[in-house]
């Protein structure tokens, strides 16, 4: 349709020109005819026409007088002075595109019984200029025909150009594009199964662009969904591995708590050693179990006062560690948003990393210490956690976050650090390695702030120091 509108707008703009061009065509027509119907009264001997004759004569000419400018008098060849006034005067000898167009548009709404002097120079005879009346309404009336048959043509050349576009549209457009949405549909409906991949054609424009981007996209697709399924399918025997281990160790370690009541006194040195590797072994079956079953609830995002937070997860971590000494440097004004639970998960795996990581330093090289001390950056709080421990071992550093691989330490399962910054992402924050070296290590937590006023505190972005 759009097509045939423009066909339609640029038939126009060629319409007016020739029209206008028309009508000069047919006024010089008429004066030619008026220059003819002269020459035939001049020959005639003594200019005796009869007025039968005169009239057949404007007749043919189409015209209803003929006048001619000889020798500077300009005198009526056929016909008398017109009764009517007359209204127009086209000098033909004269050219003026914009007039000669508006001039068209003129003759288009003339008024009935309208006339018209046209002059033009003479093609025949020796004279100045040849000048005739003709009524307007003969050219009025051939000018209509003539656009009329010009709007018919523009009409026909417009369908027949906006059909063939229509179709070229369809057939390089519109089916290419449906079949790549059914492409789309039926790999949606079965993304694992190799059929629903579109074959794309050998088109090398943006369609068969986009066709070989979505084969690509969708094979891609297909072989992260059947990864997905072996890992779970992985997971899941890991699971049932674990949980049978679990029953089989708790059978064990039943059995050795007899034992150190044994008579035997080797077997009852032996007895503890025993009993707590079959404890580590027992805790990291737990561990595996409980992270294969990891669908965290939804964080529960309440206002959290950091300061009494890191006080109840110290609480917690540093019980089984007297030794170490536990500073609270948390600004007390400081507020995030956070769920209370996974904040306190988060700060009580890294602070037993710490206190864990601790325990190498030897009594004599000074007092193990852990710090807590936070600030607001932004719309975040990072809180960092600092000790004076020996530092993240080299080949544990890279993968710290990875489940299971991080662990160096007997017992650990290596899974705290990696459901530590689970959590924190989960509520939009973070958990890093800040730096680690033989000097301790730091741990960032970054948490949202919680957008509560706190009365005036001081809630102004603090660079953090590090000592
Ligand atoms: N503050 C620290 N100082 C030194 N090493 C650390 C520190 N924190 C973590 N690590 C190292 O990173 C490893 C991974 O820690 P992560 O908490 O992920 O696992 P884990 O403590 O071994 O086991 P889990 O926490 O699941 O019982 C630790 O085994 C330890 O080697
Ligand atoms: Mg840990």
């Amino acid at each position: 349709m759009l097509t045939i509108l423009f066909v339609m707008i640029a038939e126009i703009l060629i319409f007016v020109p020739s029209a206008a061009n028309y009508r000069l065509n047919w006024l010089r027509d008429h004066v030619e005819s008026g220059e003819l119907a002269s020459l035939v009264v001049q020959a005639a001997a003594e200019q005796a026409v009869t007025s039968d004759l005169a009239m057949e004569l404007l007749e043919t000419a189409g015209v209803v007088s003929v006048a001619i400018k000889r020798e500077g008098v300009r005198e009526f060849v056929l016909g008398a002075q017109v009764a009517q006034p007359v209204q127009l005067l086209e000098d033909l000898r004269e050219h003026n595109a914009i007039k000669a167009i508006l001039d068209m548009f003129g003759a288009l709404a003339a008024p009935p019984g309208r006339m018209i002097r046209a002059i033009n120079s003479p093609r025949f005879a020796p004279v100045e200029f040849v000048e005739i009346v003709v009524s307007e309404a003969g050219l009025k009336a051939d000018l209509l025909q003539y656009s009329i048959r010009i709007l018919w043509l523009s009409l026909i050349i417009a369908s027949v150009t906006g059909s063939l576009m229509y179709l070229t549209l369809v057939q390089e457009v519109a089916s290419p594009m449906r079949r790549i949405a059914a492409a789309i549909a039926k790999f949606e409906a079965a993304p694992q199964d190799v059929g629903s991949i579109m074959t794309p054609s050998a088109r090398k424009d943006e369609i068969g662009q986009t066709e070989r981007a979505l084969a690509r996209m969708q094979e891609q697709i297909r072989q992260a969904f059947a990864q997905r399924e072996r890992l779970a399918q992985l997971g899941a025997a890991v699971a049932k591995i674990s949980h049978d281990l679990r029953n089989s160790l708790a059978a064990a370690q039943i059995v050795t708590d007899n034992l150190s009541a044994s008579e035997d006194p080797k077997v009852r040195v032996a007895a503890p050693r025993l009993q707590r590797a079959i404890e580590r072994a027992l805790n990291m079956a737990a561990a595996t179990l409980s992270y294969g079953r990891t669908e965290e609830r939804m964080p529960d995002l309440q206002p959290f006062d950091l300061l009494a937070g890191a006080e109840e997860a110290a609480a917690e971590a540093f019980a089984a560690h007297p030794r170490v000494i536990w500073r609270n440097d948390v600004d007390p004004s400081l507020l995030a948003r956070a769920d209370r639970e996974h904040a306190h998960r988060i700060f009580v795996n890294i602070m037993r990393n710490a206190a864990q990581a601790l325990e190498a330093v030897a009594e004599g090289q000074g007092r193990p210490q852990v710090t807590a001390r936070a600030a607001r950056l932004g719309d975040y709080i990072i809180i960092e956690f600092v000790d004076n421990g020996p530092g993240i071992p080299e080949r544990v550093r890279e993968r710290l976050f990875t489940p299971f691989v991080a662990s160096q330490k007997k017992g650990g399962s290596g899974l705290g650090l990696a459901i530590a910054r689970e959590l924190a992402r989960a509520m939009g924050g973070d958990v890093t390695l800040e730096r680690t070296s033989s000097a301790g290590t730091v741990i960032g937590v970054k948490l949202r702030v919680a957008d509560v006023d706190v009365g005036g505190s001081n809630t102004a972005d603090v660079p953090l120091g590090y000592s």
